[in-house]
C-alpha cells in the first residue's frame, strides 16, 4: 500500500482529495511511511507527542497498567494508578493553587467540562444570573458544540451556525495584527510596540465588554496563556495577565486557562501559566499530558471550591464513561514520571532557546513569512502576501494547506492554520516538536522547513 485516496479503504478520510502516506512507524523526532520515506515531525501531530515517538518506557509503563485493570467506572472505584497520577499533576500545579483533578479522554472534553464547573460553581455560591463565558478571538477551545461555541474561529462554525450557542468575545493577544501595531515597520518595532500598548489595550477591551453586560451575569473567562494555531503561538504582552486577572477578581469572574495546547512543558514551564504568574480557578490539559500514547485530559480545580459544591448540590454535576479510568491515568502518570525522571525541563531549555533563535534567523528573511513567534518548543510561522503592508493571501490561494502538504512532500510534517487575518484570511503554521529534541535536530528542523519554503509556489 503506497497511498490511500478517497474512495480507497473504509476509512471517512480527513481529507478527500489527498493522497495519505501509510504511517508504519516512529521513532523520536521521525516518523516513516511503507515507502521507507523518513519525515520529521516537526509539530508533533497536532502538538500532542511532546515525548517523540516509538517512547518505549511510556509504551511499556501503560502496558503493565492494561495488564491489571484497564477500565473501571469512576462512580464505582478509584485506583491506586490514578490517585498516584491526580497527585503527580497536583504537585505539578502547585503553583497555580489548583490540586483536584478530573481525568476526560479530549481537550474539548475538557474544555466542556471546565465551563460547566465554573457554572455549577456560581450556581452553587448562591449566584444563578451568572452564566455567560466570554472567550477571545482568534482562539481555540476544541469543536464539540460548546467548545467550538466559545473558540474564536468564526469560519469554524458557518455550517454549524443554528447549534452555536452564544459566547461573549474580546480580541486575543496577536501582535502581528494588533490595530496599534498597524504603524510600525519592522519586527522588532512590532514586538516593542505590543509590549509596550497591548496590557492597556486588551484589558481595556476586557472591562467596556464586562461593564457593557453587567458582571452579575458573567460566569467565566476562558483563554490560552500562549495562543495556539489560531494566532500561531503568540505569547501575552506584558503585564496583560496581571490586568486580566485584576479585573476578573474585582468582577467576580471565574478564569478558566485553557493549557490544552500550551500546558504539559510545550512553553519551557510545565504550566505556560507559570511564566505569568497566573493563578486560574480552573486549567485544562490534554494533548501533551498523554503524549499521544492514549487520549487523555485532565481538568483540574481548588478544592476549596468543591468543598463549596459538597455543601450546596454534593458534588460535581457531570459523568462521562472514561472518567478517572486506569488506562488514561496509567498514561498521564506515565508521562509525568517520564518528565520528572529525564529532567526532561531542565534539558529542554538550551534547545529551545536555540531552535526558536535559529527559526528567526534563518526563516523570518524568507519570501512570503510575515512572523516567527514562539516559546519553548512552541513556535509560529505567519504567511503572507505582502510583507511591507501584512496583506494575506486570499484564502482561494489555500495557502496554508498547500504549503503543509508540499513541507510533508519535502519530509516535514508542519500544523496548518488559516482565517486567523481577518476571520477569513491569513495563513500561518505552527510547529512543536519533541521536547526530547536535540540540538542537531533542531537544525535539522530548521533546514527542512527553510527548504520546504524556498522551493514553494503559490
Ligand atoms: C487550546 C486548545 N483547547 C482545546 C483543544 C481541543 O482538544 P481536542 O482536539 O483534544 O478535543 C485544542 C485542540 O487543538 C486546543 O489547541
Amino acid at each position: 500500500m503506497k497511498t490511500i485516496h478517497y474512495p480507497e479503504g473504509n476509512v471517512l478520510l480527513r481529507n478527500l482529495s489527498k493522497a495519505y502516506p501509510v504511517c508504519t512507524h516512529g521513532k523520536g523526532v521521525n516518523l516513516f511511511d511503507t515507502q521507507g520515506k523518513k519525515y520529521f515531525d516537526a509539530s508533533g501531530g497536532a502538538l500532542v507527542t511532546n515525548l517523540g515517538h516509538g517512547n518505549e518506557e511510556l509504551a511499556a509503563a501503560i502496558f503493565e497498567q492494561i495488564k491489571k485493570v484497564a477500565y473501571v467506572n469512576g462512580t464505582q472505584f478509584t485506583t491506586q494508578i490514578m490517585e498516584d497520577a491526580a497527585a503527580l499533576l497536583a504537585e505539578k500545579a502547585a503553583p497555580l493553587g489548583l490540586n483536584k483533578v478530573a481525568l476526560l479522554s479530549s481537550g474539548s472534553e475538557a474544555v466542556e467540562a471546565a465551563i460547566k464547573f465554573a457554572r455549577q460553581l456560581w450556581v452553587d455560591r448562591g449566584f444563578p444570573n451568572k452564566h455567560k463565558l466570554i472567550s477571545r478571538t482568534p482562539g481555540y477551545h476544541g469543536n464539540t458544540l460548546y467548545a467550538l461555541s466559545a473558540s474564536g474561529r468564526p469560519h469554524y462554525k458557518k455550517v454549524y451556525g443554528p447549534l452555536i450557542s452564544s459566547v461573549l468575545t474580546v480580541s486575543a493577544p496577536y501582535g502581528y495584527r494588533a490595530p496599534f501595531t498597524q504603524s510600525t515597520e519592522t519586527y522588532d518595532e512590532i514586538l516593542t510596540e505590543y509590549h509596550a500598548k497591548g496590557a492597556d489595550y486588551y484589558a481595556q477591551e476586557l472591562e467596556t465588554l464586562i461593564e457593557k453586560e453587567g458582571a452579575r451575569t458573567i460566569s467565566a473567562f476562558i483563554f490560552e496563556p500562549v495562543s495556539g494555531s489560531s494566532t500561531g503561538a503568540w505569547v501575552p504582552p506584558q503585564g496583560y495577565f496581571k490586568r486580566v486577572q485584576e479585573i476578573c477578581k474585582k468582577n467576580d469572574i471565574l478564569m478558566i486557562a485553557d493549557e490544552v495546547m500550551c500546558g504539559a512543558g510545550r512553553t519551557g514551564k510545565f504550566f505556560a501559566s507559570e511564566h505569568y504568574g497566573l493563578k486560574p480557578d480552573i486549567a485544562v490539559l490534554g494533548k501533551g499530558i498523554n503524549a499521544g500514547m492514549l487520549p487523555a485530559s485532565a481538568v483540574m480545580v481548588k478544592q476549596s471550591d468543591v468543598d463549596q459544591m459538597k455543601r450546596a448540590s454534593g458534588g460535581f454535576m457531570h459523568a462521562q464513561t472514561y472518567m478517572q479510568v486506569p488506562s488514561l491515568a496509567a498514561t498521564v502518570h506515565a508521562v509525568l514520571k517520564f518528565l520528572n525522571t529525564h529532567a526532561v525541563l531542565e534539558k529542554s531549555h538550551a534547545v529551545s532557546e536555540y531552535w526558536l533563535q535559529e527559526l528567526k534567523r534563518n526563516i523570518l528573511p524568507l519570501h512570503y513569512v510575515g512572523c516567527v513567534t514562539g516559546i519553548g518548543h512552541m513556535a509560529g510561522v505567519e504567511f503572507v502576501q505582502d510583507k511591507t503592508t501584512r496583506a494575506p493571501f486570499p484564502i482561494s490561494k489555500k495557502f496554508a494547506a498547500k504549503f503543509a502538504q508540499h513541507a510533508q512532500d519535502q519530509g516535514i510534517i508542519l500544523w496548518p492554520n488559516y482565517g486567523q487575518a481577518d476571520g477569513v484570511n491569513g495563513d500561518l503554521i505552527i510547529m512543536g516538536p519533541s521536547l526530547l529534541m536535540t540540538k542537531p535536530e533542531a537544525d535539522e528542523c530548521i533546514g527542512l522547513l527553510k527548504n520546504a519554503i524556498e522551493t514553494f509556489n503559490i
